[in-house]
Parts: C-alpha cells; structure tokens; sequence
C-alpha cells in the first residue's frame, strides 16, 4: 500500500502532513511513502531527511496522486482546490482536514471522484482518539504562537524587570476562552513573565486556569448550562453575551493584552469586545483575535488584519498552526498517523463502520457525502440505509 504526501498547496502554507519521525510507525503497519519533493522543506524537513528513513521522493505532484492509495493531506480542500480534486480517482483515499462543515461543497465534489475521504477535523474528542486530535494540536501552537503575536506588538514588556535603570512592571494579560489554546496561550504568556487572569463560560476550567499560574476571573454569570456533553461550550443568546461584555468590560480595560479564543463548535464566535470596550483600554494595547476565522471575539477584528481603533490594536491573525511549521507538522504528522493505523490491517485497508472514529471522520464513499451533518450542511436528504 502507497501512502502519498503532496505538498500543501493552500496560499502560504507550510506544514507537511508526514515528518520523518513519522517513518517507522507506517513502515511497521507495512505500508510504504511517496512524497512530493519539496513537501517537507517550509515545515523544516528537507528531502534527504524523509530519504534515509526509506521514503520514496516524487518529481511531480501528478505522480502522487496517480500512484498513491491514501493521499495524506494537512489542508486538502482550502483554498482553489480543484486541480487537485480533479486528480483523485475512484477508490482512492484521502486524509486530512477537509473543512467539512465550513466549506461542504468540497466534499460534494470529493465524492464525485468517487474517492473515500475522511476529515480528521470530525474525528470525535474522546480519550481513544487524543492522539488523533488534529485540532487541539493545532490549537496548542496557535496559542502559543497568538501570545508572541502580542508581545511583538506590545510597546511594553511581559516580564518585571528590576534593574538599576528602575522597575518595570510586568504586563497584564487578560485570556477570553481557556480551552486547549487559551490554556496554551495562559502558559506562554506566564513564561514570559505576564500577570495572567483568564475567563470561559465553563465553570470547570477554573482549577486548570489556575494550576498554570493564572487568576479565574469570576463575573456573575449565569452559566449553569454553558458545557454540553462533550465538553464543549454551548452558544448562550444575546442577553447573555449583554451581560458578559458588561461584565467582563473593567478587567479588559485594565490590561495591556487580551487573547480572545472564545468559540462555539460550528457557531460564529461571540462578539464579547465591542468598540466602545475599546475605547477604555490604555492606547498602545493589543487584542489577538484568534477567533478570527469565526467571525472574531471583537468588534472591530478584520481576519488576516491588524487594525488600530483608538489607539489599540487589534489582530486579527489567520492559520496560525502554519506560522510555526514544525512543531505543527509533528504533530499532525504524529496524529494522522495514528489515524492511518485505525485503518491499515495488515498492510490493506479496512474501513470499520463500527468504530466510532472511523464512522464519524468519514465524509465520502462510494460517490456519496456519507456523513448526516455534512450531508445536512449540504442541504441533502439523509441517506437511507437498509
Ligand atoms: P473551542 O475552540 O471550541 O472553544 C474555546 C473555548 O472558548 C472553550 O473553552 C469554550 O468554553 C470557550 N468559550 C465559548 N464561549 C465563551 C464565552 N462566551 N466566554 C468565554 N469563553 C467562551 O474549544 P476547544 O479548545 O477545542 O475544546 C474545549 C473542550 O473540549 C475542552 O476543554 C475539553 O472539555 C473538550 N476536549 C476534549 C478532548 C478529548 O477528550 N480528547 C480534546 C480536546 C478538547
């Protein structure tokens, strides 16, 4: 069995959906790789590293995809994909983060090539698949990587500085959302020496903001219902949000940084930062949106822009986890591995419908978008099985 690694082709990205590190996990499940030469390079992992742990080296995309029986993607379908649906066929595998719920249309035509395609991004967040989960693995580098946004673009500094030049007083961070990369984002920005204090609509993270060193912000809230099953945070209506911003508006306006990762699974973010919150912020602060791609935390937040508002200014950045190529890579690299173990039996591949993971990560086979919330998304009738 071939597994083929293009290179990404999404406008400016840099990750790779395999690292060498990669090699004897697949080798052991008796399959072997063919990579795009080049793939790797952006990520920091240039040909000759993928060569010596035996992968084979393509000089064209084309041959990737005509030889491959599992295209391993990071972002296959972002973006002006079509060439590259064009060059999937009947039968073929594709794995990697398809969009499946923002952008659908590109699954309806996956399925159109008659390739079966799984979307790690659906991949379920239970305990089995932790190893799996593309998105808190991203969502750990685009925390890290929102807090140095904000330090580069802070006129202060984090840390307190006591020197014979005087004191400096450390900056005062303020992180809206602490899920996997608010937590991240709280750590980093501790260990640049930050004062942190941190908010989320789930009551329960309290102790895990405050085991890394940050204060839980307490606003009284009603939010008895605001974690579903799965732990994610439910969508409030407006009157909540009302009172959230009320709420929340002297702890922005009393620090230098705010870190918003605030958001709903498949929901637009909660605007929780209007202009007028901004208008009491000191000049020279710094807002990082990371719920930028949602719609955005703030106001004013444009994606893939920094705009100054009165003096603060507001970030808005765009594909975070490819900003910091290599650890992300890894990661993925490590997740979408393990993924492809859940497939591979005995060097063929086996797709087990009675395994949660499997079932729910699967988008396309056999022609058809096969999964209920897509096929919804797509606005077609759910298929009916015997
Ligand atoms: P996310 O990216 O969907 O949301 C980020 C954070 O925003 C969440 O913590 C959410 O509670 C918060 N939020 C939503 N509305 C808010 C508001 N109005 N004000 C303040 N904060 C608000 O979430 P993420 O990081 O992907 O995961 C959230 C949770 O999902 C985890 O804490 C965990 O419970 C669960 N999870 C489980 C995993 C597993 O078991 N394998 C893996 C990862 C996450």
């Amino acid at each position: 069995m071939i597994v083929g690694v293009p290179k990404e082709s999404f406008d400016g990205e840099q990750r790779v959906a395999l690292v060498p590190g990669n090699l004897a996990a697949l080798q052991k499940l008796g399959v072997s790789v063919l990579l795009e030469s080049g793939a790797g390079a952006a990520a920091g992992f240039p040909d000759a590293l993928y060569a010596d742990k035996g992968v084979s080296l393509a000089q064209s995309r084309a041959q990737v995809f005509a030889e491959a029986d599992v295209v391993l993607r990071v972002r296959a379908l972002a973006g002006n994909a079509a060439s590259d649906v064009a060059a999937l066929r009947q039968g073929q595998v594709l794995v990697g983060m398809l969009d499946a719920l923002v952008e659908p249309a590109g699954i309806a035509a996956v399925a159109a090539r008659g390739a079966t395609a799984f979307a790690l991004e659906l991949v379920p967040r239970i305990t089995r698949a932790q190893s799996m989960d593309v998105l808190s693995s991203m969502a750990t580098v685009v925390g890290y990587k929102a807090v140095l946004i904000a330090a580069d673009a802070l006129p202060r500094m984090f840390p307190l500085l006591m020197t014979a030049g005087g004191t400096i007083t450390p900056a005062r961070v303020f992180v809206i959302g602490a899920g996997v990369a608010g937590l991240q984002a709280i750590a980093t920005a501790r260990r640049l020496g930050a004062l942190v204090e941190a908010y989320d609509v789930r009551p329960a993270v309290k102790e895990q903001v405050e085991s890394l060193g940050a204060k839980f912000v307490e606003l009284p809230l009603e939010t008895g219902d605001s974690q579903d099953k799965g732990g994610y945070a439910r969508a409030m209506d407006e009157a909540f949000y009302r009172k959230q911003r009320e709420t929340m508006a002297r702890v922005v306006a009393g620090c230098d940084v705010v870190i918003a990762t605030a958001a709903v699974p498949g929901k637009r973010a909660p605007v929780l930062i209007t202009a007028d919150m901004l208008a009491a912020m000191r000049p020279g602060s710094v807002i990082v949106d990371v719920a930028a791609e949602q719609g955005g935390n703030c106001e004013v937040t444009r994606a893939g822009e920094r705009v100054v508002h009165g003096g603060v200014t507001v970030i808005g950045p765009v594909n975070t986890a490819s900003a910091v190529p290599n650890p992300s890579s890894q990661m993925f690299g490590k997740n979408v591995s393990t993924f492809l173990a859940l497939l591979v039996k005995a060097g063929a591949l086996v797709v087990d419908l009675e395994d949660e993971i499997v079932r729910e990560s699967l988008v396309t086979r056999g022609g058809e978008v096969v999964h209920t919330r897509v096929r919804e998304a797509l606005g077609l009738p759910q298929l009916v099985t015997a």
